[in-house]
């Protein structure tokens, strides 16, 4: 969603921003802007634009903005929630007569009775935003010293803010604040920024302070300060940015979502690196083991999530109960934080979120820890929201993932669920013997997935045999099933094709009314207990004209008599086959959307990271 840069230091300011606007795209966003102070008229010069950071920038060209003399800039990506998309809601805003410029990220809930008081005072708004609002807040109490001017203007605030604010009057100081919507700020050399997100951080330095709700940061050129709104000062730990740059760029793909596909069988690696130990059998997890009492009694886990995560939290539900022997059950996040849910004694949440900014998620955590649940995040960025508020937890070390459709992510979250799982397992009831049998057959995962990539052109094929649908049904059983909502959601969010999952079993109960010559379904009909009974709803496709198309395993031959097209993956034990069986779906939503020549990293509408409700 929306993302913010702010920059400060006598490197080339326009470009910096410019740049990490780049950053920021994979988040998601329909219009950019970039304000500037000009040293040398002492000028506010703002320019925004509808659409992609590149034709901001081909105006900025136009415009002259490169050769600008400046040393202060703040820039932003918005994500259209209060007013239509168009260039006069853009941010940066700025007051009549340009003194001041805001970014500002997430929503200020009292805005109507902030802005109402404000006419009365006869301000004039232009935009219909709630950003313009708290600029003009900000300005009421606006003398000479700006931190104070926004210290008492988010006095009188409801609601999330990340933002950036600066004043032509101060033109050597940036002013950031943020409460629910995240700020992360950067210690250059001789420079400083502040951003939304660790991406547009990096080209400029690998040290950060991950800023707390209800913190304030003064930036000069020489200095920082950081203060509570109650104006105590902040003594900050400053963390070090573990990802390499490298790792937000495409290298050799043509995407992102392709780049991210492919390397999942390094995730699996990264993600066990030093925690999973298969000779041995054993499993060390540092991030949980402070909870690790509660960990053996609790009775009952309750997985939260969205999107992606919340696939990923379903198919962990299996895991727990298979071999931990915990009643596990799994809840929307957004559901989840308004109903009234029951926590039990020594009850663990879960919360998976690739992001870690995810505001239902995050939520939902809020809830379960007033009803007196102890909450471990699954996350994989670090500092991020979620990896703050949970008692304890895990991250995935999967890398930045750029593409908006989580494929690395996913796989990394099922591999610390998996982890959780045995490593509970072992306080109960599952053998040695068991666990050295999964370690074993989950080693040779990472070469399996590579098996399956070197199928793509066969997928490829197959995806072009089916984009002229307008429909897809996607089925599975067991822990498949959910592997099933994975494959529909990639094929749906990528391709605008309309697709749904589905428990195999409960086809009969009312999908199959739509199955006819038009309707493909894609079947996750792998060799496990449930084998005959998948081929029996194959058939029952089958009878009614619809094309299958079969994920099977290897050397299942038999399977090509009740299939249109089969892709084969390699045997596993039954409980593993989600890492595998995913693969091909994947490939198959990518190469749908590719062949329909969309813009698969950033698919309409979406944003990798929803810090909205
Ligand atoms: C958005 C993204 C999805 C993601 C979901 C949850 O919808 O587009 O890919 O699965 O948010 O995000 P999280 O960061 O909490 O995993």
């Amino acid at each position: 969603m929306c993302g913010i840069v702010g920059y400060i230091g006598e490197k080339n300011v326009v470009d910096i921003l410019l740049q990490g606007l780049y950053k920021l795209e994979y988040r998601g966003y329909d219009s950019a802007g970039i304000a500037v102070i000009d040293k040398d008229s002492n000028e506010l010069k703002i320019i925004k634009k509808v659409g992609k950071i590149r034709n901001l920038e081909s105006s900025m060209k136009e415009d002259g903005f490169f050769n600008i003399n400046t040393e202060i800039g703040i820039a932003h990506t918005r994500w259209a929630t209060h007013g239509e998309v168009n260039e006069v809601n853009a941010h940066p805003h700025y007051d009549e007569d340009k003194t001041l410029a805001i970014v500002h990220n997430g929503i200020i809930e009292n805005y109507n009775v902030i802005k109402k008081w404000l006419e009365e005072k006869g301000v004039k708004f232009k935009t219909e935003t709630d950003t313009e609002v708290l600029l003009y807040l900000i300005k009421y109490y606006y003398k000479d010293d700006l931190k104070q001017a926004v210290l008492s203007a988010l006095k009188h605030v409801i609601g999330a803010y990340g933002i950036v604010v600066i004043s032509k009057k101060e033109p050597g100081k940036m002013i950031g604040a943020r409460n629910g919507s995240p700020l992360v700020f950067g210690i250059g050399k001789d420079d400083f920024v502040l951003a939304s997100d660790v991406s547009a951080i990096k080209p400029v330095t690998d040290n950060v302070i991950y800023l707390e709700d209800g913190h304030i940061i003064e930036v000069t050129k020489e200095n920082y300060k950081i203060l509570t709104l109650e104006e105590r000062e902040v003594n900050a730990k400053v963390h070090t940015i573990d990802w390499e740059l490298e790792s937000w760029e495409k290298g050799n793909f043509p995407t992102y979502m392709e780049k991210e596909i492919h390397e999942q069988p390094n995730t699996i690696i990264n993600t066990t690196r030093g925690r999973w130990f298969f000779e041995k059998g054993e499993l060390k997890l540092g991030g949980i083991e402070p909870v690790r009492d509660l960990l053996k009694k609790t009775k009952k886990i309750t997985i939260l999530g969205c999107g992606t995560s919340w696939h990923a939290a379903l198919i962990g539900k299996y895991w727990f109960e298979y071999y931990a022997d915990i009643s596990t059950e799994v809840d929307y996040a957004a559901e989840f934080r308004y109903r009234n849910p029951i926590i039990l004694e020594d009850q663990i949440v879960i919360a998976i979120s690739q992001s870690g900014e995810t505001a239902d998620t995050i939520g939902a955590i809020r809830e379960a820890k007033i009803k007196g649940a102890t909450v471990l995040g699954i996350t994989n960025v670090v500092g991020s929201t979620i990896a703050r508020e949970t008692d304890a937890g895990i991250y995935l070390h999967a890398g930045p993932e750029i593409g908006v459709a989580s494929t690395k992510a996913f796989i990394g979250q099922l591999t610390v669920l998996l982890m959780m799982a045995i490593y509970m397992g072992r306080m109960r009831r599952l053998s040695i013997e068991d666990t050295l049998r999964v370690s074993e057959e989950f080693k040779k995962i990472p070469d399996k997935i590579e098996k399956i990539l070197k199928q793509k052109d066969y997928i490829r094929e197959i995806a072009g045999k089916i984009i002229k649908y307008n429909n897809a049904l996607y089925l599975g059983r067991g822990v498949n099933y959910p592997v099933a909502l994975e494959g529909a959601l990639k094929f749906k969010e990528i391709s605008y094709i309309h697709a749904e999952g589905y428990p195999a079993a409960e086809m009969k109960h009312g999908p199959i009314a739509l199955i006819d010559e038009n309707m493909p379904t894609i079947v996750i009909a792998t060799k496990d207990f449930l084998y005959d009974k998948i081929i029996s709803n194959i058939k029952e496709v089958k009878a009614r004209k619809g094309q299958v198309i079969a994920i099977a395993t290897e050397d299942d031959e038999a399977i090509k008599s009740h299939a249109d097209y089969v892709i084969y993956i390699p045997d596993t034990i039954d409980m593993l086959t989600p890492f595998l069986s995913v693969i091909p779906l994947q490939l198959l939503a990518y190469y749908a959307a590719t062949l329909k020549g969309y813009d698969v990293d950033k698919p309409r509408n979406l944003a990798k990271s929803v810090t909205v409700e």
